[in-house]
């Protein structure tokens, strides 16, 4: 089955229950309050799987502690010329050149709104990450939109401003533009909900003291470490190496993590930071946490592992912090880093 093929059969999946749930309650070593938010667990789901809004309460319902829809623009558009997913089984990666395909605000905010209004209790935070159309020239004015209209009913934004498939979209990760996105954003909230910035993994050490001024400054509430990359590491096949887009899975979660450790030494406790790249087992969860991670986020190795993954990583994460002494995973975050 062509990958977008078996997205589209494991959304329906969720949609419709097919997927089942789970059962077991997350152990208490798990629980962490961060930025106002409570998660029984902090694995969560990345942003690019449900990039509509169309599954997640079955997606929290499989276990994950929070999920994070989109990326979302203002306007609906159909991304870049299909094939632009391709897997690479044998090192567990993917690369994607998606670019920003989504139904736009209004879509998601529809989903979101009857989602509330069924007043039924979600399993965890629900988080929208937001972006700008590619014809858009004021990027500003897009991820003030996504605020001012998504605000009112998630838990907490995402400024996506990593993305290698927009083009100019990773240029927002200069200092002073960053600055300017992040306090525009803040501005256009119509409540007070925390906002986080997601980052490129391909940024020099200059660049990630810049962004940590910027968030400093604007008081935004976390940093996610990180987006796909565009780098190429040894050991790819060649002719899939040379498709443009984002690398994620299995190549990613050494430079991911390494940046992680340094943004970490950067803010320690002051910016919490959500960890993202490479995730496939409890392992590389815990060494995300060690590195300075709050929480944690995976796509690609669902793709090859399945939901049952979930478990495993609560499961294996919970005995690595209790073997090693922790009884709350918040006295681990960092320490590794430190
Ligand atoms: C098919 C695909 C689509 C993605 N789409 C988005 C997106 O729309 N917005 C975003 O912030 N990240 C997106 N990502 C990046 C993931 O959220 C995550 O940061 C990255 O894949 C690294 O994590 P992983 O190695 O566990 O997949 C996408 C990743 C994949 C594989």
């Amino acid at each position: 089955m062509s990958p977008e093929r078996a997205h589209r059969v494991t959304i329906f999946a969720l949609k419709t229950g097919l997927a089942g749930a789970t059962k077991a309650p997350d152990d208490p070593v798990l629980a962490i309050r961060r930025f106002g938010l409570d998660f029984s667990n902090p694995v969560g789901l990345a942003a690019g799987f449900d990039k509509n809004a169309e599954v997640p309460e079955a997606i929290l319902r499989q276990g994950f502690g929070f999920t994070e829809f989109g990326t979302v623009t203002p306007k609906a558009q159909p991304g870049n010329p299909r094939p632009r997913i391709f897997r690479l089984p044998a090192q567990r990666a993917v690369i994607n050149r998606l670019g920003f395909n989504n139904e736009g605000l209004e879509a998601a905010f529809a989903r979101i709104a009857t989602l509330r209004a069924s007043g039924r209790a979600m399993a965890g935070p629900i988080g929208g990450n937001i972006g700008r159309n590619k014809d858009q020239a004021d990027a500003v004015a897009d991820y003030a939109a996504g605020s001012a209209r998504l605000s009112p009913l998630v838990d907490y934004l995402t400024v996506n401003v990593s993305s290698p498939n927009t083009p100019g979209l990773r240029a927002l990760q200069g200092r002073a533009i960053l600055t300017e996105l992040l306090s525009a954003v803040l501005a256009a909230r119509q409540r007070p909900i925390p906002v986080l910035v997601k980052i490129a993994p391909d940024l020099t050490d200059d660049d990630l003291e810049d962004i940590v001024r910027a968030v400093i400054d604007t008081q935004t509430s976390g940093i996610i470490v990180s987006n796909t990359t565009i780098a190429r590491p040894a050991g790819l096949p060649p002719k899939l190496a040379a498709e443009a887009g984002g690398l994620s899975g299995a190549p990613l979660f050494a430079p991911s993590t390494e940046m992680l450790r340094k943004v970490y030494r950067l803010v320690e406790d002051a910016v919490p930071l959500v960890g993202v790249g490479g995730i496939s087992g409890p392992d590389e969860a815990y060494e995300k946490v060690r590195a300075g991670a709050s929480l944690v986020q995976l796509y690609t190795a669902l793709i090859y592992e399945g939901p049952g993954l979930v478990d495993r990583i609560k499961q294996g994460l919970a005995a690595r912090l209790k073997a090693d002494g922790f009884s709350k995973i918040s006295d681990a975050v960092g320490i590794d880093a430190r």
